[in-house]
């Protein structure tokens, strides 16, 4: 696969001809040890897939249940007990109060360890930090869509990589993870 480098940002784009190759990029993402500490910002017109996207990886990180959309909520925050692993789901879609930030606890929630997920991070400019991968959606068709990667970090270049893996090759051990070795 071909990577395009434009420092300091690595770009990469895909095409999932359907909703498996949705699911099966979740799984490698969640198999990244880096999206342990992570900002992945979700970007795409409404029924590009991005809470779909994230309901395939919080299955692939072991969340048994229901996936709500947060639209309403804002924010929607999971406690995945076995990996010891907390994520926040956002949809900003309706974010337009600067107080909430505050208020809803939403600065804590960016200063905490574990994975923040962000539809529509565009109403929440100015707010939100550098996002470590962002994951840019287009339908093309019914089912395909097709999709640019962006890593802006240490931490979304792990990401990247994960993702870029094949998945029969054995994955990279932690102490590999170029996110580690950030000075
Ligand atoms: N390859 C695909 N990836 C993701 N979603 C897909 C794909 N093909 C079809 N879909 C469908 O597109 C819709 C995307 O909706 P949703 O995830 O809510 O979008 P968004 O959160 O971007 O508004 C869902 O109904 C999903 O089943
Ligand atoms: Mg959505």
């Amino acid at each position: 696969m071909r990577i395009e480098v434009s420092h300091p940002l690595i770009v990469k784009s895909l095409l999932w001809p359907d909703e498996t190759a949705t699911q099966r990029f979740a799984a490698a993402l969640a198999s990244a040890p880096a999206l342990r500490n992570a900002f992945v910002e979700l970007q795409g017109e409404l029924g590009s897939g991005k809470t779909t996207l994230v309901r395939y990886l919080l299955r692939a990180l072991g969340l048994p249940g229901r996936v709500k959309s947060p639209t309403y909520a804002v924010v929607e925050p999971y406690e995945l007990t076995d990996l010891q692993l907390n994520v926040w789901h956002f949809d900003f879609y309706r974010f337009s109060d600067p107080r909430e930030w505050e208020d809803a606890g939403f600065r804590d929630i960016f200063a905490s360890k574990g994975l923040k997920l962000a539809e529509w991070p565009q109403k929440a400019v100015g707010f939100l930090p550098r996002a470590d991968l962002i994951i840019e959606l287009e339908a093309v068709s019914e089912a395909s869509r097709q999709v640019g990667l962006t890593a802006q970090t240490a931490v979304g270049l792990a990401l990247l990589q994960a993702v870029s893996r094949d998945p029969s090759a054995p994955a990279l051990p932690v102490s590999q993870d170029p996110a580690e070795q950030q000075p």
